[in-house]
């Protein structure tokens, strides 16, 4: 072979954040001697691999394979490290998971159970929506993926571990907030807050009006839960939300549940890894954490 382990690893740390000084960070390496092993890399593969077009770095088409043959190549070496770790009676190593965005509200108490029982290993958590943690799955770079529906064309091992409901919410003194059994077009009368375009949260909301026949009136786009609980407490409009996200909310009397015909929506958080990919010791463990 002309390269070296060593060599993808750089290689795979400048190509993930397309930058040398701060691949030169993550390893502990200084920005030359980052960008040495690089030209290195690319004399012995023949081709250049990354090329710097003003301010900024890309990646050549050499440079995509080298980073998913990197990829390929590093995490089946973690996952050969946690097998001779356990096999030591150690579960030791890295794990690296992509959830997206609403299930963080859950995830770090299960996460929490999962790091007492298993100290030795590490997590790497990516929290982001539900289109990019399938850009995620699509490119292989992380270990396990949580989300509200099964990544659908991707070709995905996925396991439903809980329960995800989600509700509609408005201030407590909002008009609705006393009447039973409202239908879509009740609450379609008014202003909607809603994710941002790529949130499963919102494909959800869409396809339940969309399949009553009624089109919302969106009054702003929030890229973020949060924002959207505080526009929806200042009175700025009614929000389809996880049950998980606004739990305090609800109990401390800042929000209310509309009871709306159809809701709460029935939904799962389930985890998913592509098809076929062997689970490393660390990977396996939280599932089993999950589903336990
Ligand atoms: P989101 O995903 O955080 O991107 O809205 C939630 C879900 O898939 O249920």
């Amino acid at each position: 072979m002309r390269y070296s382990l060593r060599q993808l690893q750089i290689f795979r740390a400048v190509a993930q954040g397309l930058s040398y000084t701060r691949a030169a960070e993550a390893l502990n390496l200084t920005q030359p001697a980052v960008f040495t092993q690089v030209r290195q890399l690319e004399a012995q593969i023949g081709s250049p691999l990354i090329e710097r077009i003003g301010k900024r770095l890309y990646l050549t088409a050499a440079g995509e394979a080298v980073q998913a043959a990197a990829r390929t190549v590093l995490q089946e070496i973690e996952r050969l490290d946690m097998e001779l770790a356990e096999m030591r009676g150690m579960v030791r190593g890295r794990l690296r998971l992509a959830v997206v965005s609403t299930a963080k509200y859950d995830i770090p108490a299960r996460l929490g159970v999962f790091c007492a029982a298993h100290p030795g290993i590490d997590v790497a958590l990516t929290v982001t929506n539900r289109e990019a943690v399938l850009e995620r799955f699509a490119a292989n770079e992380d270990d396990l993926y949580v989300l509200g529906t099964p990544p659908e064309s991707l070709g995905a091992e996925a396991v439903r571990f809980a329960e995800n409901p989600l509700v509609l919410v408005a201030p407590p003194d909002h008009a609705l907030a006393r009447q039973a059994g409202l239908s879509a077009a009740d609450v379609a009368r008014w202003p909607f807050l809603m994710r941002e375009a790529g949130s499963g949260t919102r494909i959800a909301t869409e396809q339940f009006f969309a399949a009553q026949g009624v089109p919302l009136t969106v009054r702003m786009e929030l890229g973020a839960n949060e924002a959207i609980k505080q526009a929806v407490i200042a009175g700025l409009g009614l929000a389809v939300l996880s049950r998980g996200t606004v739990e305090l909310e609800l109990r401390h009397g800042l929000l209310a549940v509309l009871d709306l015909r159809g809701f709460p929506l029935r939904r799962h958080w389930y985890v998913a890894w592509p098809q076929g990919k062997r689970l490393s010791v660390a990977a396996q463990a939280f599932v089993d954490v999950l589903t336990a």
